[in-house]
């Protein structure tokens, strides 16, 4: 293989050498598969093209100093997964098939799991399809869960850098008792609008309020918010934001650092008042928060005011990253070794 340019990657596909399936029929499922094809032959009546019985995850496998290759926490991808599922009535796929996949697509492409120094990691996408035909609007008795990977860089420009956020009056993502909380493809559909409009307009990503009184800030389009101040981490807790697996590790590293940890609706006025925040998630890391602009209540909230990552984030950052390599001790038991 050509030497890839490891240090440059964007966060974009690109082809890897194999795939990995697991098909569900007669109400269980089957034996896991490798192809490598990157196509599928699906039924055009398939309930994932019509009702959006669709369902996918995110998660990264990093190679060590010592070599050796980490996926992070699998086992919590595999509980939201479920949770999905059970929210959008597809059957759930066994932790132990998810886990086998996982490792399975990883190793079959360990070639293009990024080198240590590049500081870039392995993308791993499972998702889960209604494949089995119907017309009325029900679930599929016929699924298929695929996992392929791809080697990524940082998913905002620059990495680790602050950069600015829009928060979005003029769309919502997702409802109170929407499918927010579950990680299925209706909601990026529902965000594509908004973040074309936020990047056409210089910004990172956008910010959504929750859809009721749009007063309390929800999340991004692809990842969570946090703030910082009065030494506390600050998320917010909301009935219509997925459950991210990055916030709720962050969470644990704030306490470690011993900071407080707050849960709780953060109205938007409220980000006056810290000192640092960030966007949160597997793609995202943690991108330090410059500022958030609401152009259609005319004011900025000025975040960092000297252009730079607070120290909190940075702290918190530099945890991360060092657990994820396998440079710091896994206190919490995060990292699967692939051997
Ligand atoms: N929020 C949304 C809407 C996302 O798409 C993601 C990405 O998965 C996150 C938050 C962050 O979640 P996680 O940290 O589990 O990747
Ligand atoms: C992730 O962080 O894994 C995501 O899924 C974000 C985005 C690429 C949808």
């Amino acid at each position: 293989m050509e030497e890839l340019d490891w240090s440059n990657l964007s966060f974009g596909y690109m082809k890897t050498d194999y795939n990995v399936r697991c098909y569900y029929r007669n109400g269980k499922w089957g034996k896991l598969e490798l192809s490598s094809e990157e196509t599928i032959n699906i039924h055009m009546a398939a309930t994932c093209l019509h009702y959006g019985q669709e369902a996918f995850e995110g998660l990264k496998a990093f190679r060590g100093k010592d070599g050796k290759v980490r996926i992070f926490r699998p086992e919590a991808n595999s509980q939201r997964l479920q949770s999905t599922c059970n929210g959008i009535l597809m059957p759930e796929l066994p932790t132990e098939i998810f886990i086998e996949a996982v490792k399975t697509a990883v190793k079959a492409n360990e070639r293009f799991i990024p080198p240590y120094e590049s500081g870039a990691s392995l993308y791993i996408r499972p998702l889960l399809i209604g494949t089995g035909a119907q017309v009325g609007v029900r679930p599929a008795n016929e699924y298929l869960f695929i996992i392929f990977v791809t080697p990524v860089g940082p998913y905002f420009k620059g990495g680790f850098a602050t950069t600015p956020y829009i928060i979005t009056r003029k769309y919502d993502r997702a409802a109170p008792l929407g499918t927010g909380i579950y990680k299925v493809g209706g909601n990026y559909a529902a965000s594509l609008r908004a973040s074309q409009e936020a990047h056409a307009a210089g910004y990172s990503a956008e910010f959504y309020l929750d859809a009721k009184e749009k007063k309390y800030i929800d999340e991004c389009g692809a990842a969570n918010f946090f703030g910082i101040k009065n030494n506390t981490y600050v998320t917010p807790l909301s009935t219509s934001i997925l459950p991210s697996i990055t916030n709720k590790s962050l969470m644990q590293l704030a306490e470690d650092l011993g900071l407080k940890v707050e849960r709780r609706p953060i109205a938007e006025e409220e980000l006056s008042t810290f000192e640092e925040a960030g966007a949160c998630g597997t793609a995202a890391v943690i991108s330090p928060i410059l500022r958030i602009d609401d152009p259609d209540n005319n004011h900025s909230y000025v975040i960092s005011k000297d252009g730079k990552p607070g120290p909190v984030c940075t702290k918190l950052y530099n945890k991360l990253r060092a657990i994820q390599y396998g440079d710091e001790p896994d206190l919490h038991n995060w990292v699967t070794i692939v051997d």
